[in-house]
């Protein structure tokens, strides 16, 4: 029996769709107020037995954070993909992400030990790659150096890592996979969804940032691989092609035959505009849609080398231009 966690986000219901094509139990937790439809909403982009597919799924209402009602959802599992985490860039979530991605963590990995899981899969994040001084290409052999590190999300994911090392030395085999952002179908309003649906309302900034992009299809295919594979106790970057937010936009714009965004965004309007979006944010109560540290990071140039993953696994990514053009095309689809 495999279990998934955050089997209701972006790549926890791409991963249950690919689950549910092969001959395996699956089951998937789920909190009273997640939505369940959105991710029947993910299997219907690709099958027409969706219905069936889905009820493949055994869900169970439990939350990573409450032990007791982790009991039940471990009841017969074997393997383990943990995709739950709150992704933020907001300061004021700092301690519940800490609950939820160190501790809820630290949780999931006692279960995995006490029940003798054969093997734990953890999705992390390039967050927690350092920035080499050396080479322009980050791997997964830089060193993470804590003290450089001021934003809530890197720590979290990082300790969640830790956690997951703790399981390795007890005896439970793992794998780690640390993607760059995340593009796929589905969940418009919300992570990189929101990047399609705003460009296609017309969103008008770019910045010429530049970090790691990978297709969810990849992320999850990395994943069933190297839950299938003889690979234990190794961590992999997931990025498919290092790019600019701008060449993304522009792209994005093209396949919706809007026009590109425009306006660029230097360091000084974004270092204005987070402090007025917290500014804002005391006001009205609704929180920033710029943070302090997004404004900083999206000026940033970060390159990650996959090529350990393409060695071990002779991975192949597809290209973030065939990425672009499949999710517009069923954004689309839903939209118009
Ligand atoms: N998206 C990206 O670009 C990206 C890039 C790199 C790494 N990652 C990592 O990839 C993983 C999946 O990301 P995603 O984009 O799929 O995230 P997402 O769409 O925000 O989904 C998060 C999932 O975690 C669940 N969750 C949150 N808190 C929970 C709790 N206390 N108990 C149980 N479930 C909980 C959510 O459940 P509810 O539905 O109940 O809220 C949801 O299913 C995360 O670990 C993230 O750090 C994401």
């Amino acid at each position: 029996m495999i279990l998934v966690t955050g089997g209701t986000g972006l790549v926890g219901a791409h991963l249950l769709y690919h689950l549910s094509l092969e001959n395996v139990a699956i089951k998937a937790i789920h909190r009273k107020s997640s939505n369940l439809l959105a991710v029947k909403n993910v299997f219907k982009y690709f099958s027409k037995d969706y219905e069936l597919l889905f009820q493949k799924i055994e869900w169970v209402e439990a939350d990573i954070t409450d032990i007791i009602s982790l009991e039940e959802a471990f009841k017969n599992v074997t393997k383990v993909y943990h995709c739950a985490a709150l992704v933020s860039f907001n300061s004021k979530d700092y301690s519940a992400m800490d609950l939820i991605n160190i501790d809820g963590t630290s949780n999931i990995v006692n279960f995995c030990i006490e029940n003798r899981v054969k093997k734990l899969c953890f999705v992390s994040s390039i967050a927690t790659i350092e920035k080499s001084v050396t080479h322009k290409f980050m791997s997964e052999a830089d060193e993470w150096n804590m003290e450089k590190v001021s934003y809530g999300y890197a720590l979290t994911k990082y300790g969640a890592e830790i956690e997951v090392w703790r399981a390795s030395q007890e005896g439970v085999p793992v794998v780690i996979v640390n993607p760059g952002i995340i593009l796929g179908a589905g969940f418009w309003q919300q992570g990189s969804g929101a990047m399609f649906s705003k460009i296609d309302k017309g969103f008008p900034f770019y910045t010429e940032g530049v970090t790691g992009f990978v297709s969810v299809n990849d992320v999850v295919k990395a994943m069933l691989l190297l839950m299938k594979s003889d690979v234990v106790n190794e961590r992999y970057i997931l990025v498919a092609e290092n790019s600019s937010f701008k060449n993304i936009f522009y792209q994005i714009a093209e396949n919706f035959g809007k026009k590109p965004p425009s306006i660029k965004v230097t360091k000084l309007m974004s270092a204005f505009g987070w402090r007025l979006e917290k500014l804002k944010a005391i006001f009205t109560n609704v929180p920033e849609t710029l943070t302090k540290h997004s404004a900083k990071s999206i000026h940033n140039k970060r390159y990650y080398s996959s090529e350990k993953i393409a060695k071990d696994l002779n991975f192949n990514f597809e290209s973030i231009a065939e990425t672009i053009k499949s999710i517009c095309a069923l954004y689309k689809k839903e939209h118009r």
